[in-house]
């Protein structure tokens, strides 16, 4: 039995980009006027640019609460933020210089600090920003995550120790076959949001995604598996190249 995941198909890459940003419009919107606040968690990786520079297109679009906006990421490489790995850096330049944000609503990921460190400092500014969170665990009002072709969501990869992390929020995860540390949001954080974003592109995604769609356990366990928002939505928005075939 294939799980009932809310899958949204759409056209191409383009379509994906343009309903991924009326999404996030329409949800900032909507937390703002309810909680005073719009707290994102944003992807890294290629697939969200797109939609990064559609979203900024949308600058002078008055009905969108820049400056209630709090701008977080899941996952951040071990590099300085003007780095062109940095995903920091992807939705600074896609983004962030182009929309009346407050710079002070920017919680950056310190990729140029030593991981543990900057995975500590990355915690301890989520607790600060999501102070009156009783249970203590960050509830984003939006979190993005990618795909990768090995079923990795943020920095969760196959076999990596954060994906057995339950208490800390964030931690610095070695990740083998890259042969680097990533620092890394948890399943806890993960499934306290009250709503997950995966944005799927490309027919490269087309067999992983595949995979991912189907949580009965006859296929083997992939990190994206772990994703079950306990009390949100989980919305897939994928472009028809990477869409299953339906029979
Ligand atoms: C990263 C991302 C990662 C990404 C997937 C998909 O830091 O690379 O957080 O989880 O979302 O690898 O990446 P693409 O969108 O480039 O395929």
């Amino acid at each position: 039995m294939v799980e009932r995941a809310n899958v949204r198909v759409l056209e191409s890459v383009e379509a994906l980009a343009e309903a991924a940003a009326l999404d996030f419009a329409s949800r900032a919107r909507a937390s703002v006027q309810e909680r005073g606040a719009f707290r994102v968690a944003l992807s890294g990786g290629s697939t969200p640019v797109r939609m990064f520079e559609r979203l900024a297109k949308s600058a002078a679009d008055a009905s969108i609460p820049w400056s209630s906006i709090h701008w977080c990421w899941g996952d951040e490489r071990p590099v300085p933020p003007t780095d062109e790995a940095s995903n920091f850096r992807a939705a600074h330049d896609a983004l962030l210089r182009h929309v009346p944000i407050e710079a002070a609503n920017v919680h950056r990921i310190e990729g140029e600090l030593a991981p543990a460190l900057a995975a500590e400092r990355y915690e301890r500014e989520l607790r600060r920003v999501f102070a009156e969170e009783r249970e203590g665990v960050p509830r984003f009002d939006l979190l993005y995550l990618g795909l990768g072709p090995d079923g990795h969501v943020a920095s969760l990869f196959p076999g990596s120790e954060a994906l057995h992390e339950g208490s800390h929020l964030v931690v610095a995860n070695w990740i083998e076959h890259l042969a680097m540390n990533r620092i890394t949001i948890t399943y806890p954080v993960i499934n306290a949001a009250r709503a997950v974003v995966l944005l799927v592109g490309g027919a490269d995604k087309r067999d992983v995604l595949r995979r991912a769609l189907v949580s009965d356990g006859t296929v083997p366990f992939l990190p994206v598996h772990g994703v079950h928002p306990s009390s949100g939505e989980l919305l897939w928005l994928v472009d028809r190249s990477a869409a299953p075939q339906t029979s």
